[in-house]
């Protein structure tokens, strides 16, 4: 039955090295390449001198813009494309870490050692690169302000107001697979073994690079190890893996170092937040307004839509937001880990809970005041909204009842004891997908799709979902994905996976059914013959008359009787008119406990409950680790991650994984996630809403709002670290005294 925890039908490949990422291919007469990358921010190259390089035993080819073969610069944007600035192309360099070689050998070894090699000067640019942002604030290109209501009334006359700045740092992504793209040409045939979120972007991308018809490209992505949106779009080394491939005419391995997917895979950008809220004495919420900047490259507008996702949260009749950008000399941001709502989330869930000290009402009770029956946005009713579910069941869990409204008020010991809280919601993504479902007349039942597994369960979801469709167990089932030849479905982003594949396997499987089903029916050698076709059930791994347990036969039977190898059936589904009524999102609510110490500004998540209900769950065991996952996610936004910014160098300082701090196990507390039923008729036939990042967002807020719980800190830009504590409480303790 869906809704059963199952493990993972992977768990084993994986834990086991069986399972074949991007770099663990061998292909016969493999070469490796090794990317060269600009060392300055901005300017020119002014010489490259590869003759040592050359001469190193085993380099093959050193392939620089001197060489590097012309490629297209697509004419109309593709929403596939990492960034639009092309390497190798010209000596000009835009930004730290833009490719500027490769050099291609016999082995990884060779390569790199030919990559020391060679000496590239520069001639960088007079003036210093731009790396933070600055003002005054540019606005986004295209993206118009939202404005309903009238708030700039409502806020002259709103009694109660807040109005703040939150930002958020640069971020990277830091999975823990390095990309790496093997290329390998038969004749005009290209293979790409990639680990990419989405087959037919990089099919996409890479046809128009290069100029040749998708149908040319096959694309392999049978596992991605871990990517948070860094490895969605195509960045320049996928396309030069084929170009090297090309140029030395035979197999070609590139990966991207650890230290270099700081600065080619794109990061989230820096954001600056300014929400302003105004209520009522009595806390109902009269006005909204959040405008949001973030930065982006030179040369592309790639946005962090953190405004755009936060007036749906709360009942208010009059809001605005807006949405601008500021750019540096850095490569382009792209999407990371619930891009918009995860930043958004921050700064909103924040100033919710300023709102809540200014009104002296308590945060949940606040957010119960204001909580909104339509999506005040769209004035659209939602497809299914159970958060207050969430907060009750979440707040009992947490027993929030128990905490005392003043800060600085709760204590463990040395500790300040701090709680907070904060919502979060997700939209639900669906987009077109195909499915195919095969029964073998060996009993298997091949399950297929060009989809992705990222870690997050997707052939344990399939197979689960077309176990349940065939009354099959799900050991029965195999499960093919990560193939552009398969059929086709979409991008693994925006945790649409499930919700768009899901309904696929699912018709898919109905449909082989319908056909076992009529071959029996008219088979008089069947126990099912003559039996009506809506009477026959599939239970138990073979199809059987509604009611009547010695009537029924089997697959096998069936295909052997028919002599018949197999019978398959494939499907292709999309999202309904009807759902275009309804506001659709997962919602949920964070609890937070924090720990902090008053001496030395040290930070301990101590306790952390959220609950969610996202829809139906297919596999409640993958579903809460990825919850579970994006809460982790929240707290290395709120207290660790940062990508620092080195301005005479040029780019980040944080280029590894000791200096870009992410949380550790010691860092995380036994994370209490409640999963909560709920039905949706309108999402999709199979009611899902996608949990992929809904864990995020609201995360990172209610971290912050129980360090302020704690110490009466209000830290507004993260990371919320040791040092802004104890500053910051040194500043007001002389301000007070
Ligand atoms: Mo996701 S950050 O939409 O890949």
């Amino acid at each position: 039955m869906l809704g059963t925890p199952v493990l993972r039908i992977d768990g084993a490949l994986k834990v086991s090295g069986g399972a074949m990422y991007a770099a663990d291919l061998n292909l016969p007469n493999l070469a490796y390449g090794v990317l060269l990358c600009s060392t300055i921010a901005k300017g020119r190259i002014a010489s490259i001198d590869a003759r040592d390089a050359a001469a190193q035993p085993g380099v093959l080819q050193i392939i620089t813009y001197a060489n590097c073969p012309p490629l297209h610069q697509p004419a109309k944007p593709i929403s596939s494309q990492g960034q639009s600035l092309v390497p190798l192309q010209s000596a000009d360099i835009a930004y730290y870490g833009e490719h500027v070689g490769i050099v291609v050998a016999e082995s990884f070894e060779a390569a790199a050692a030919g990559a020391d090699l060679v000496e590239i000067t520069y001639a960088p640019a007079n003036a210093p690169p731009v790396l933070m942002p600055g003002k005054p604030l540019k606005a986004a290109g295209g993206a118009r302000d939202t404005t309903w209501g009238n708030p700039n009334a409502a806020l002259a006359k709103a009694p109660i107001k807040i109005d703040q700045i939150y930002s958020t740092p640069y971020e990277h992504h830091n999975p823990i697979e390095p990309p790496t793209t093997t290329a390998s040409w038969d004749g005009d045939e290209l293979t790409l073994h990639d680990g990419t979120q989405w087959l037919a972007g990089v099919r996409m991308m890479v046809a128009a690079l290069l100029g040749i018809p998708p149908a040319n490209i096959r694309v392999l992505s049978p596992f991605v190890g871990g990517s948070f949106g860094s490895k969605r779009v195509v960045w320049p080394h996928v396309y030069l893996a084929a170009v090297a491939a090309k140029l030395v005419n035979r197999p070609v391995r590139l990966s991207v170092s650890r230290s270099q997917m700081y600065t080619t895979l794109g990061y989230r950008p820096q954001t600056t937040q300014q929400v302003t809220l105004g209520s009522a004495r009595d806390g109902r919420l009269l006005v909204f307004r959040h405008t949001a900047s973030s930065t982006t490259s030179e040369f592309d507008s790639v946005i962090e839509p953190a405004s755009a996702k936060t007036g749906m949260m709360y009942a208010c009749p009059n809001g605005t937001f807006a949405r601008k950008l500021q750019r540096v000399d850095l490569g382009t941001p792209t999407t990371m880990r619930a891009p918009g709502e995860a930043t958004g989330f921050f700064a909103l869930e924040c100033a919710m809970d300023e709102l809540a000290y200014a009104t002296k009402i308590d945060p949940l009770k606040l957010r119960l005041l204001n909580y909104a029956n339509v999506d005040p946005m769209s004035k659209l009713p939602w497809s299914s909204k159970s958060l207050k579910e969430c907060y009750a069941q979440g707040a009992a869990k947490f027993d929030w009842k128990k905490r005392s409204a003043a800060p600085r008020s709760m204590r463990q010991g040395q500790w300040l004891l701090g709680w907070g809280m904060a919502s979060a919601a997700y939209p639900v993504n669906r987009s077109p997908a195909s499915a195919s479902v095969t029964i073998v007349a060996d009993g298997r039942v091949l399950v297929a799709s060009g989809t992705h597994e990222m870690g997050g369960g997707t052939y344990t979801a399939m197979a689960a979902i077309a176990a349940d469709a065939l009354g099959q167990d799900i050991s029965a089932i195999q499960v093919e994905l990560g193939d552009s030849n398969l059929p086709a479905t979409t991008v693994s982003g925006g945790s649409r996976t499930i919700n768009s594949i899901g309904p696929a396997v699912e018709a898919a499987a109905m449909q082989v059914l319908d056909k076992f089903v009529g071959f029996a029916i008219a088979d008089p050698d069947s126990p099912l013959h003559g039996a009506q076709a809506s009477d026959v059930r599939a239970i138990n791994g073979r199809l059987q008359l509604e009611g009547q347990p010695m009537r029924a036969d089997r697959f096998t039977q069936i295909l052997a009787r028919n002599k018949l190898p197999s019978l398959s059936a494939s499907a292709s589904t999309a999202p309904s008119t009807a759902a275009t009524k309804y506001s659709a999102y997962g919602f949920g609510a964070h609890f937070a406990e924090v720990r902090v110490d008053p001496e030395l500004g040290e930070i301990r998540v101590s306790r952390y409950v959220a609950a969610f209900a996202a829809g139906r769950i297919i596999n409640p065991l993958t579903a809460r680790s990825q919850l579970i996952g994006g809460i982790i996610g929240g707290i290395g936004m709120a207290l660790l991650e940062e990508s620092a910014i080195d301005q005479n160098v040029g780019t980040f300082a944080t280029r590894n994984l000791v200096d870009y701090r992410i949380p550790v196990h010691a860092d995380v507390p036994p994370i209490e996630v409640l999963l909560l039923p709920e039905e949706d008729s309108v999402t999709s036939p199979l009611g899902t809403k996608g949990v992929g990042e809904l864990g995020i967002v609201g995360a990172a807020a209610a971290v912050a709002n129980a360090v302020f719980h704690a110490t009466g800190q209000r830290i507004r830009d993260l990371p919320i670290t040791p040092e802004k504590i104890l500053s910051r409480g040194i500043q007001s303790a002389r301000r007070g005294g």
